[in-house]
């Protein structure tokens, strides 16, 4: 009854004129990169934003990098830089991947963002003052060497009900059980390798059981898919329990007001992303937020997430917006995982593939049609097969689609001048390519994008037909035939066109260069479109070339030396290449200085960190090094070294750092720091 009903209102969603619609994507943890599972959610969200766009819908798509939490402040310390530093690297080659991809998002922004911080205090002081938060102190495990409460992903050991090593404090690879940490045996601290204790620590929790009643009649509204509705009941009727929203410094969050010590855990604040990704964009466009956030808004608000993060969409969300008095979202969209030739995405096999190695090989687009080939509307994983993937798209859009055009505008070209007839000789054919239009948008729409191409290649498959029928390259060798050369391959142009039109969605670069080659402004869906009639196109260029084995062959290679690489383990010594020359006046700009260690300590809660002290002449400064790897403090203090005096100081988490050491090596206990020969003195200038 209920998929009934959804369907009905998509129908007459698709219907209604001029929406008004925000979409979102889950948004991606800044330390790591985007790769092909990612790129399910971001390539379905892309094709229905730009489907809303071509029926002319208002529709916004937002995002931003999920930046906040313990592993992300974890890895900007193993690497010596600021999670600031390494959440602004990241972003940058998301937004790269993306931009590659053709995910074509309106804002892509940063939870680590004014904005953001904004929303989060506003949506928990509304929260606390309506009675929704509580706080009471509970044990966690702790690392006393890191001095830090231990997230369970962060402890190890073996698992308390078969015994198996290495196992995380949360559940058990080898055995499937979940426990808590505390049951663990031998727990060690993934961070420090010390044997965690147990601590007891101030804790702030949402009252989600506040809203048993709400988010009741909010699944039964037919806001989600059947499927999710089902699990949802399911955690309805097992109770709801408070959820810890804050996390004990150190943290890398916002903190809690009034709450000196205690920050958000990032599950609070990244959904509030979506808002402050918004609230960006109309701050950069005069757009209105609260058209499409306050509590009455008449605007669509959609999420698109993994099947795994339901319970934080569904749940979570739409209690902490009703509680803060916004409004909730109208639907969550959730999918499937991916799946590389029917296994989990692996390493070692290397069919974990990033985003980059793939651009680096293969045409973007291929992967959004054999996506678009594969998605439906449901939470089904889906299969990229690399057989079937170059078979369809080969088949499919270089085999089908193409060769449409390629077959027709040889003869426009040569014959006529590139003017196509003025005379539609098959309207009926031609009108019969416009009716589908309302059954691929209702699919576009259900996000049936499966069915829309199997629609779509029906077409294709009709057009080929007329042109295998009508056999042009015969009738332009018969005498006094122009006028039927000419219509038949005006006609497989036209058709070409409304294909184009309606692939345009997934693939919208082969779509533009369509529209070039067709002398066309940029397609709009065609409901009413009509034939091109004595308009002179221009001359055709391959729209896309057939997938090649080898390069697919060359993304499995490349993803196992990924790997390789990141073990540590690069297949060949090779030296660094050398860097552009540069002026001599550049290199006098450095003011490099013989410096003394004085003193060097280790840094709390860095693991690749010393701080020295050094002294350089006239005065001594306070410098963060990343050589913990390779030297213990004791056997620096007293050494010569070289330091780089007049380089910008740099705020860090501990400190302030007023230059840099002068080091070789790859990192590792392979670091060697530089000296120089007996009788230089600290503060001399090195020239
Ligand atoms: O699971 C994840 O990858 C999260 N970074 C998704 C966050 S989505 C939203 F809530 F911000
Ligand atoms: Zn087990």
């Amino acid at each position: 009854m209920l998929s009934s009903f959804v369907f009905v209102l998509l129908e007459l969603l698709n219907t209604m004129p001029n929406r008004k619609i925000l979409v979102t994507s889950a948004l991606p943890y800044a330390n790591g990169p985007i790769h092909l599972g990612h790129l399910v959610e971001y390539i379905q969200t892309d094709i229905w934003v730009r489907f809303q766009k071509q029926r002319g819908n208002e529709c916004y798509y937002v995002c931003a990098d999920d930046t906040h939490g313990t592993p992300i402040m974890l890895k900007a310390d193993r690497e010596g830089i600021t999670p600031e530093q390494l959440i602004a690297q990241v972003g940058k080659e998301h937004i790269l991947d993306f931009t590659e991809f053709g995910v074509a998002f309106d804002n892509y922004h940063s939870t680590h963002s004014e904005e953001n911080k904004l929303f989060s205090e506003l949506i928990y002081k509304r929260l606390q003052a309506a009675g929704h938060i509580s706080s009471r102190s509970i044990t966690q495990a702790y690392d006393p060497v890191k001095n830090m409460f231990l997230p369970d992903r962060f402890i190890k050991g073996e698992c308390p009900k078969c015994g198996a090593a290495d196992q995380y404090g949360d559940s058990c690879e080898a055995c499937g059980a979940t426990y808590s940490p505390i049951e663990l045996k031998n727990a060690v601290s993934a961070i420090s390798g010390a044997k965690p204790v147990e601590k007891d620590s101030l804790h702030y929790f949402f009252n989600l059981a506040d809203f048993t009643g709400m988010l009741s009649e909010w699944i039964k509204a037919g806001h989600l898919q059947p499927e999710v509705c089902n699990k949802l009941g399911e955690w309805l009727e097992g109770g709801l329990q408070q959820w810890d929203i804050s996390r004990d410094e150190p943290y890398f969050g916002f903190e809690i007001p009034d709450a000196p010590g205690k920050y958000f855990y990032v599950w609070l604040d990244a959904p509030i992303g979506y808002m402050a990704s918004f609230k960006n964009l109309c701050d950069k466009q005069g757009l209105d937020f609260d058209a499409f956030w306050a509590e009455d808004s008449d605007a669509e608000l959609y999420h698109f997430i993994g099947k795994d993060i339901i319970y934080f969409h569904a749940l979570f969300w739409p209690a902490m917006l009703s509680g803060a008095g916004f409004r909730t979202p109208s639907a969550i969209f959730a999918h499937g995982f991916l799946t590389v030739n029917g296994e989990k995405m692996s390493k070692s096999r290397g069919t974990f593939i990033t985003a980059r190695t793939y651009l680096e090989h293969l045409n973007p687009e291929y992967l959004r049609y054999y996506f678009a080939a594969k998605l439906s509307g449901g939470v089904d994983d889906i299969d990229l097969n690399f057989d079937d993937f170059s078979q369809r798209v080969n088949s499919d859009l270089v085999g089908k689609v193409v060769n449409i055009a390629s077959r027709c505008s040889g003869f426009i070209a040569q014959r006529f001048a590139n003017g196509l007839s003025p005379n539609c000789s098959e309207p009926a054919l031609f009108q019969e390519f416009v009716n589908v239009n309302e059954q691929i948008a209702g699919f576009y729409e259900a996000r049936e994008y499966g069915k829309a191409m199997r629609e779509i290649m029906a077409l294709a498959d009709k057009a080929n037909h007329y042109i295998d029928e009508k056999k042009p390259w015969l009738i332009a060798k018969q005498e006094g035939k122009d006028t039927d050369l000419h219509e038949v391959c005006s006609m497989g142009i036209n058709l070409f066109r409304l294909l184009a039109a309606y692939l345009k969605p997934v693939i919208p670069a082969l779509a533009e260069n369509a529209e070039c080659f067709l002398n066309i402004a940029s397609q709009s869906w065609p409901a009413d479109a009509k034939p091109l009639s004595g308009h002179v196109i221009n001359a055709f260029k391959p729209l896309m070339t057939r997938v090649e084995a080898d390069k697919i062959a060359a993304i499995v290679e490349a993803s196992k030396e990924n790997l390789e690489k990141t073990a540590g383990q690069p297949k060949a010594k090779r030296c660094e290449p050398i860097a552009d020359t540069i002026a001599f006046e550049d290199f006098a700009k450095l003011d490099l200085r013989i410096g003394k260690i004085i003193k060097a300590d280790p840094v709390e809660g860095a693991d690749k960190l010393l701080q020295l002290t050094v002294d350089i002449g006239d005065e001594t400064r306070n410098i963060f090094a990343g050589i913990k790897s390779a030297y213990a403090p004791e056997e620096l203090e007293g050494k010569l070294t070289l330091v780089v005096a007049n380089l910008a100081p740099r705020k860090m988490r501990f400190g302030i750092s007023e230059g840099m050491i002068l080091a070789a090596g790859p990192g590792g206990k392979d670091i060697w720091i530089l000296s120089p020969d007996e009788g230089a003195a600290a503060g001399m200038r090195v020239k």
